[in-house]
């Protein structure tokens, strides 16, 4: 893929604790430019992730979209369906964190809210990268790898997620990976 000046930055945020990173993620994002590049950024969160988003530390240049928001922009057929919009905006598509649930709707071709029906309507030839976050014994069952795999057999990129003792008290992998790593990923691709 051709390097990019602006690249637009699609993030998609789940019901997952790690959602509290999001601040975090974002500026450091804003941060990198690199001979003029840099990155523009949109946001979509589910209705679970707004319990987890710390809204007031959020950069004021970045939009959050939500799921009422693809209701009320739309009235009439000549309307614009935000889902198409922003799959049309984005260059690439970024879903930290990735819980259980998403990912199981994902593997699925489930598409029920205003993420879930951007990355249904994603071009695969733009690059999605995943970063799952969940409960070490959510992260054990058979059914997350069986899904990891799926969303992988699309061509769509995993960070993965590390060990740690998570916020529940449990010991093990399933912690999203470090923002830093997930920063990295997505530049050394796009820059
Ligand atoms: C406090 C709390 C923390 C949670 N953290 C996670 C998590 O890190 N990963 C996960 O897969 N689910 C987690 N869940 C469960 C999800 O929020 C739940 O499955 C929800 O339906 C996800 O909705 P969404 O996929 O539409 O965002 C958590 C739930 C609660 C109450």
């Amino acid at each position: 893929m051709e390097p990019v000046e602006k690249c637009h930055l699609l993030i998609g945020c789940t019901g997952s604790v790690a959602s509290i990173k999001l601040p975090e993620l974002l500026k450091l994002f804003l941060k990198q430019a690199i001979d003029g590049r840099h990155f523009e950024i949109k946001v979509i969160a589910t209705k679970n992730a707004f319990h987890f988003i710390p809204t007031r530390e959020m950069p004021t240049n970045v939009t959050v979209y939500s799921d009422e928001d693809e209701w009320t922009s739309w009235k009439i057929m000549s309307d614009p369906v935000l889902h198409i919009e922003l799959r049309r905006w984005a260059d690439v598509l970024l879903i930290a964190p990735l819980n259980a649930n998403t990912m199981a709707k994902m593997a699925n071709g489930l598409c029920d809210n205003l993420l879930t029906c951007t990355i249904r309507a994603w071009d695969r030839m733009k690059p999605l990268y995943f970063c799952p976050a969940m409960n070490t014994y959510m992260w054990d069952h058979p059914l997350t790898a069986k899904h990891v795999k799926e969303l992988k057999g699309l061509g769509y990129t995993e960070i993965p997620c590390v060990a740690k003792r998570l916020a529940c008290g449990d010991v093990g992998y399933g912690g999203m990976a470090e923002v830093g790593t997930i920063v990295n990923e997505v530049v050394r691709r796009m820059f």
